[in-house]
């Protein structure tokens, strides 16, 4: 079957609609799939739960409950909470499908709570606000830590009577936790342990060829064009490309298969006929402030508070300088394993370890494959073999459940 680009227009707009049920048959059956259409496709037992934050935020996440076929009952599981990282959304940690780290915790005996970060697609309601308000978007990671985990840690307690949880995160997931940890210690007390996959907190020695001009410079360009947001706006067209151009019979499929270098250069843990499923779930939507919050701790070199320039911080923090997420106040009680890959070009070894050195209870655990990178970590192929197995095993030795 060929298409001309007429028919590929035509196509989109009908799978746009159809949420994935008219696919050409070899494109990959999950490829542009709505989160709640994945999970009902795949018979996933799951339930939809949201929490309003303080700051009135509807902050949504997917609950998987037990395995197919499991009956319900009223035993206590250790529960995990899964973060994703900027821009993504929760079906990164599920569209491995059997093999994705979601379904070997839930067949490994979690209750397993899959959180959509405020600002992504699933993610869209305030209490007063609209997404199309630029005050909806006037957040960065800081809220996502300092509201929006607590938030979800409260109601998981109150769902499930667990007093702790475990907690995963990946990329900016995981520096959220490290953010989490210095601004809501009386909340890490309820953390059995963490894993943190990547989290790039600094950046000195990345390798990745995107190279963003100095912070000041990006946010002037952004008010000038007056966008709230980054990759909402970014993500129908990338979409729209991907289903042209990457799927697996398309012969534009190794440039795309060359993008994913970015991330470091590992092609032979892609999987070709899933990349299209990847491609059209991210990006999936965040603040520009939240990307711009990162670019700045990057380019200064330290892990800190958004910088709102020099006189307005000395009004919002009293000090002309961010003050810092101060990782060593971090109580060194509980576990944070920081994983990383030594071929992540996003981050280099040395930014990884500073960070391990710089926080209290962190050890390090680099993944046992030379070209490991950034994106591994939900879709390698080898993902279950290099990463999930250990990192299940080990969050077992912390989890607990609290008897009733
Ligand atoms: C979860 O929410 C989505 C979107 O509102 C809906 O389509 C779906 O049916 C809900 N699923 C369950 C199990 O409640
Ligand atoms: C995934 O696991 C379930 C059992 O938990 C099994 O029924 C199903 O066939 C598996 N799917 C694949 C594609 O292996
Ligand atoms: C948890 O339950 C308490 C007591 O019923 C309630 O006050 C609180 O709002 C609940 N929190 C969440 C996040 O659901």
């Amino acid at each position: 079957m060929r298409f001309n680009v007429f028919e590929w227009l035509t196509l989109f707009h009908i799978l746009r609609f159809s949420h994935g049920f008219l696919l050409p048959s070899f494109m990959d059956s999950d490829t542009g799939k709505h989160l709640y259409e994945f999970l009902e496709s795949h018979d996933w037992v799951y339930e939809n739960h949201t929490v309003v934050t303080p700051d009135g935020y509807h902050i949504n996440a997917i609950r998987l409950p037990r395995a197919r076929g499991e009956i319900p009952s009223n035993k206590q599981k250790p529960c995990v909470l899964l973060v994703h990282g900027y821009a993504s959304q929760p079906q990164l940690f599920m569209v491995q499908l059997n093999d994705s780290i979601a379904m070997m915790l839930v067949e490994a005996g979690f209750d397993v709570w899959i959180m959509a970060s405020r600002g992504c697609v699933y993610s869209l309601k305030h209490e007063f606000l609209t997404s199309k308000d630029a005050k909806y978007w006037d957040f960065s990671f800081h809220e996502i830590a300092y509201y929006d985990i607590p938030a979800y840690m409260d109601h998981i307690r109150n769902v499930t009577g667990n007093e702790k949880l475990s907690f995963i995160g990946h990329s900016m997931g995981g520096l959220i936790f490290l953010a989490f940890a210095t601004i809501r210690p009386e909340y890490l007390k309820r953390i059995d342990s963490a894993h943190a996959w990547a989290p790039v907190v600094y950046k000195k020695y990345a390798r990745t060829t995107i190279d963003p001009k100095p912070w000041r410079e990006v946010r002037d360009e952004h008010i000038l064009k007056g966008k709230k947001n980054v990759a909402n706006e970014f993500s129908q067209l990338r979409m729209w490309l991907s289903i042209m151009f990457c799927h697996e019979k398309s012969p534009f499929l190794d440039k795309c298969v060359a993008l994913q270098d970015d991330f470091g250069p590992d092609r032979s843990q892609i999987d070709k006929s899933k990349l299209i499923v990847y491609m059209t779930n991210d990006p999936s939507g965040s603040s520009f402030k939240t990307y711009l919050h990162m670019l700045q701790s990057h380019q200064a070199e330290r892990f800190q508070f958004y910088d709102y320039d020099f006189f307005k911080n000395l009004i919002v923090y009293g000090q002309f300088k961010p003050p810092l997420y101060n990782l060593r106040s971090i109580s060194g009680e509980v576990p944070i394993i920081i994983s990383y890959g030594i071929n992540d070009y996003f981050a280099g070894p040395e930014d990884f370890e500073r960070l391990i050195a710089e926080t209290p209870g962190a050890v390090g655990h680099i993944v046992p494959w030379p070209f490991f990178n950034h994106i591994d970590f939900v879709y390698a192929k080898d993902a279950k073999k290099l990463l999930y197995n250990d990192c299940i095993r080990m969050l077992k030795m912390y989890a607990t459940v609290t008897e009733a």
